[in-house]
Formats: C-alpha cells, sequence, structure tokens
C-alpha cells in the first residue's frame, strides 16, 4: 500500500506530532506500507513533488512545532478554475492516480477539508485530521494546535497585564481568528481580560466605553480588552465581507483594534496601546495538551485507513476519538455559540462583551 501525507494551510504546532503518530502506526502495524511525505501541501499533489518517508523521519519530530513537510495555502476557490486546460483539481488527481496513491492524509483546516472532499469525491481515497488555532472546524470539540495558541496567546495577556498595570494603560491584545472568537474567548478569560470582544458578538463602541469606565470609577485604573481579529463593530454588521474588508482598507487597517484603541482613547480619555503578538501564536513547540490530541488523532486516522475507511476527517467528540464524513464537516464553520457557557460564566464575573 502507498500512502502520502500533506499539510496544508497556516501551520500550527502539533502537526508533526500527527506525521509521527501516523508514520510510526503504520511502521508497527503494517511494515509493507509505503509512505510518502507529499511537499508544501496540495501545491505538492499539484506539482507531483513526493518523498519517501521511513522510520527516522518520525523520530525527533513529537515536540517540533511547524511541519517538517512544508506548507502552502492554495484557495479552495482555484482549485477547479481553468489554467492551460486543465484545473488544480485535475493535476491532483492524476497525480494521485499516476503514482498508485492507495490513501492519502490531509493535515489542515476548514480550507483543506472542502478540498480533501471534492478530492474524495473523485475517486481519491481521503483522511482529513482537523488543524487549526482557530477551533472553527465543524464536527469536533477541539483541533490540534489550538491548544498550543492558547497557552501562548494567555501568556501574552499575562505580559500584558504587569505592563498595563504599572503605567495604568488600557491594552488592546489582538488575538488570531478572523471567523471565528475561540482563541480570544478563551485566552482572554485565562488572561484575566475585562473586555472580550469576538467576531459572533458584535459590539458596540459606547458600550466598550461604558465597561470602561465602570471599571475606572471602581479604582482600577488599566483595563486589558482581547480582541479577535474577526471582531465587527455592529454598524458593520450587515455589511457583506468585501464591503467590510474595503471600509478598513480604506482606514488603512486590515482588523477593527486600532480605530477601537484610537476611538477609547479619544472618548474615554485614557491612554490606550495595541498588541498584535500575530503568528508568535502559531509557532514554537505544541503543547502537552496537543502532543496527546495530535498521537491519539494521528494514530487513529492511521488506523482508519488500514481499515479501509476513507471519504473521513478524525475528530474528538466527548473526550473519544471518532471520525466525521468529510461530505458532513466540509464547508461548515464551528462558531462559538452566543449562548454557551463559557460565554455565560464570563458575563457573570463580570467581563464585557461589548454588547
Ligand atoms: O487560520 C489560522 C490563522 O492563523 C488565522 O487565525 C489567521 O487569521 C490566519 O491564519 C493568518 O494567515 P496567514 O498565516 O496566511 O497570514
Amino acid at each position: 500500500m502507498k500512502v502520502g501525507i500533506l499539510t496544508s494551510g497556516g501551520d500550527c504546532p502539533g502537526l508533526n506530532s500527527v506525521i509521527r503518530a501516523i508514520g510510526k502506526h503504520l511502521i508497527n502495524n503494517s511494515p509493507e506500507t509505503e509512505i510518502y511525505g507529499i511537499t508544501d501541501g496540495y501545491a505538492g499533489l499539484i506539482d507531483g513533488e513526493f518523498r519517501r518517508m521511513s522510520a527516522e523521519d518520525f523520530s525527533g519530530i513529537l515536540n517540533v512545532g511547524g511541519t517538517i513537510l512544508g506548507t502552502s495555502r492554495r484557495p479552495f476557490k482555484q482549485m477547479t478554475l481553468p489554467e492551460n486546460g486543465t484545473t488544480r483539481l485535475e493535476k491532483m488527481v492524476e497525480n494521485y492516480k499516476k503514482f498508485g496513491f492507495d490513501c492519502i492524509f490531509t493535515l489542515g483546516g476548514a480550507g483543506t477539508h472542502k478540498t480533501a472532499a471534492l478530492l474524495f469525491a473523485e475517486g481519491c481515497r481521503i483522511i482529513g485530521l482537523p488543524k487549526t488555532i482557530d477551533n472553527d472546524i465543524f464536527g469536533t470539540d477541539t483541533t490540534f494546535g489550538f491548544h498550543s495558541a492558547l497557552d501562548i496567546a494567555t501568556e501574552c495577556i499575562d505580559r500584558i497585564h504587569t505592563t498595563a498595570a504599572s503605567h495604568g494603560r488600557t491594552m488592546f491584545v489582538e488575538i488570531m481568528g478572523n471567523k471565528v472568537g475561540w482563541l480570544t474567548l478563551y485566552a482572554g478569560i485565562a488572561g484575566g481580560a475585562d473586555i472580550i470582544l469576538i467576531p459572533e458578538i458584535p459590539f458596540n463602541l459606547e458600550k466598550v466605553a461604558e465597561a470602561l469606565k465602570r471599571r475606572i470609577e471602581g479604582g482600577k485604573p488599566f483595563n486589558i480588552v482581547a480582541v479577535a481579529e474577526g471582531a465587527v463593530l455592529d454598524s458593520e454588521v450587515n455589511f457583506k465581507k468585501k464591503e467590510r474588508a474595503f471600509a478598513r482598507r480604506t482606514l488603512n487597517e486590515a482588523t477593527v483594534t486600532n480605530h477601537l484603541a484610537q476611538w477609547v482613547s479619544d472618548n474615554v480619555g485614557v491612554e490606550t496601546r495595541v498588541v498584535v503578538p500575530g503568528h508568535i501564536q502559531r509557532g514554537g513547540n505544541p503543547s502537552a495538551y496537543d502532543r496527546l490530541l495530535s498521537t491519539r488523532l494521528g494514530s487513529f486516522a492511521a488506523q482508519l485507513c488500514l481499515d479501509g475507511k476513507f471519504g473521513v476527517t478524525a475528530a474528538i467528540v466527548n473526550g473519544q476519538i471518532t471520525y466525521n464524513a468529510l461530505t458532513e464537516v466540509a464547508g461548515k464553520t464551528k462558531f462559538v455559540p452566543a449562548d454557551s457557557q463559557v460565554i455565560r460564566a464570563a458575563r457573570d464575573i463580570g467581563i464585557s462583551f461589548g454588547d
């Protein structure tokens, strides 16, 4: 049997731990299986760039961040667009067949899963694995990479706390997540933020000002505001994605955070600063939680392959590793439910969501 492994989309801690678990599981349980690493995600499948992997490749990478296979973003929408008489999808299917793959493991996020579903529909045997620091993949409680990023984002907020307190400033920490607010919500709570702004709960500038003033009047001269990259003003809610992007570009900003900080400085009269940890949240070693989750998911996915179960993606639900059909989850987003227990607990301890 010939299997391929690819890592696609934004990297995150835990990719190598999954690669290792798939490799070791197959070597231990099906030694005759040939394993190939596909370079740079779907780009490698499009261009036919594969390399044979052996036991040594799977050693010493459990705790190493990033991906030893390389990754790239290949937008889903471009997969089916004709280019010089063929599409990227057709090239991938052709390479899959020509090389004689029996299965490809696709480690990736929402976009990766959509392309994986397309490949499966075209007759390629695919098994997905849920990667992303955004935690937005439908049908799994957690994605690998999320907890590592959460630890990093929380540490960032902790560090901002001490400097904010020393200077009596209002600090805005922009956390990754352009569609969903899981990382901002969890890191905001874990880091003791006073206000948390996430895409799922559009915020109102006056409400943010009220929350800040309440705290200041209560004797706290500093504030921490955790802002998701994708946080939206209530006045922007009815904007289409493109209109919002245009409005932001006009202000020369990709996110709302700088605008918000300036507004607060002008209207609340406090000194503000913006901190953007950015890709630091995706870098470095996986946490212990992610090493364990990645190992469980990778080993499970390898067994799915040996059992001949394809067109699925591994998941964790209520602590149990399981799988979902790609057709059931691809193209769906797992948003933070506005009435979730976590949000209720945050509100009950006085955290404002700016609404
Ligand atoms: O999907 C993961 C993510 O880190 C998002 O949170 C963020 O908006 C995006 O990727 C950044 O992408 P890039 O690495 O391409 O700048």
